[in-house]
């Protein structure tokens, strides 16, 4: 029988957090674009491969969230890649969801993915996965989220948590809401994430969703990035905590945020924040999974050059060394 808590308990363990590096193929090619490399099978891969090939990576990383590409084809050097993970006791994650569907005049959109999932989950497992990812977005807005997108998107996260538990693989469940995006207040963003987490959890509740087998990748509580009234980073730990309070079971062994366009500086001090205010005070672990936060420094750094490898990797891992003490 899989221990589903324990392998959240490794997850969310002391001085260590989650690396989510399973962009779609749409939002890697962004990604490689931006510093002038293009996207083919080999270039994706090898940004992959620098990551994980990190010396000492093992010590601020639990787990990897990869994308199927990632984990289905072998590296440039013809080894797998969760093969090099578990050798390094790294935990395999992948990404499950398949994007979003428009509805709501395409303002709103609810998550694709679900069909077919549990066959999917017999070949992660042989590949090596034990634990999966699946993303909801909302936006926030007049009368944004909606209620259609907060009960459709809740009952999409429940069913693959569902599915996953089931299938023996641990749910991070990632309900995000794009509170970066547009000029409204931090109190807006509150009252936003406070609704989307409260149904999230009443249908994982009502579905029997074992808490303590899954983990939650929210954001955090900010102001727009074009509101006159920008928070401290007090008042967004303050709020982003008082919301988790109020909505999340304490059986939740961990929370794992998303960093959702934050600088690697900004998702950095707002954890450390929240764990220097809160840490004591908390039922769960505040932990990361952070995708651009992670990597952005280190892509740059690299720029698809062979000869820049190994600066890439440094300032990538002094990232990773950064943000696994903003555990506190
Ligand atoms: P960011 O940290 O870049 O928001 O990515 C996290 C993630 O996994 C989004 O689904």
């Amino acid at each position: 029988m899989i221990d589903l808590n324990q392998i959240t308990k490794q997850l969310v363990a002391p001085k260590k957090g989650i690396l989510a590096a399973d962009e779609s193929l749409k939002t890697m090619t962004k990604r490689l674009s931006s510093i002038g490399v293009e996207s083919t099978l080999e270039n994706r891969s090898m940004w992959r491969q620098i990551m994980v090939e990190t010396e000492g990576i093992e010590n601020y990383i639990s787990g990897i969230i990869l994308y199927d590409e990632t984990l289905r084809n072998p590296l440039s050097n013809g080894k797998m890649i969760a093969d090099i993970l578990k050798e390094k006791g790294i935990l395999v994650g992948i990404k499950t969801d398949e994007g979003t569907y428009k509805f709501n005049n395409h303002e709103e959109t609810f998550t694709l993915g679900l069909d077919n999932l549990e066959k999917k989950y017999e070949e992660y497992k042989k590949m090596g996965a034990v634990f999966a990812k699946w993303r909801a977005v909302y936006k926030v807005g007049d009368d944004l989220p909606s209620k259609e997108a907060r009960v459709a998107n809740a009952i999409g996260l429940t069913q693959y948590a569902l599915i996953t538990q089931r299938a023996g693989l641990v749910p991070i469940v990632e309900p995000e809401v794009l509170v970066l995006e547009g000029d409204h207040d931090i109190e807006t963003s509150e009252e936003a994430t406070e609704e989307v987490l409260e149904d999230v959890f009443k249908w994982l509740e009502r579905f029997n969703v074992d808490f303590s087998g899954m983990l939650l990748k929210p954001n955090m509580v900010l102001a727009g990035k074009e509101s006159k009234n920008q928070p401290t980073i007090e008042e967004i730990a303050q709020k982003t905590v008082k919301v988790l309070k109020k909505t999340v079971p304490e059986e939740v062994p961990g929370i794992v945020f998303l960093s959702g366009g934050l600088s690697p500086d900004e998702a950095t001090e707002y954890l450390k924040k929240m764990n220097e205010m809160y840490k004591n005070d908390l039922p769960w672990q505040l932990s990361y999974s952070y995708g651009r936060a992670l990597q952005q420094e280190g892509l740059k750094a690299w720029s698809g050059k062979p000869e820049n490898i190994s600066q890439a990797q440094k300032v990538f891992i002094e990232r990773c060394k950064k943000v696994s003490e903003a555990r506190g």
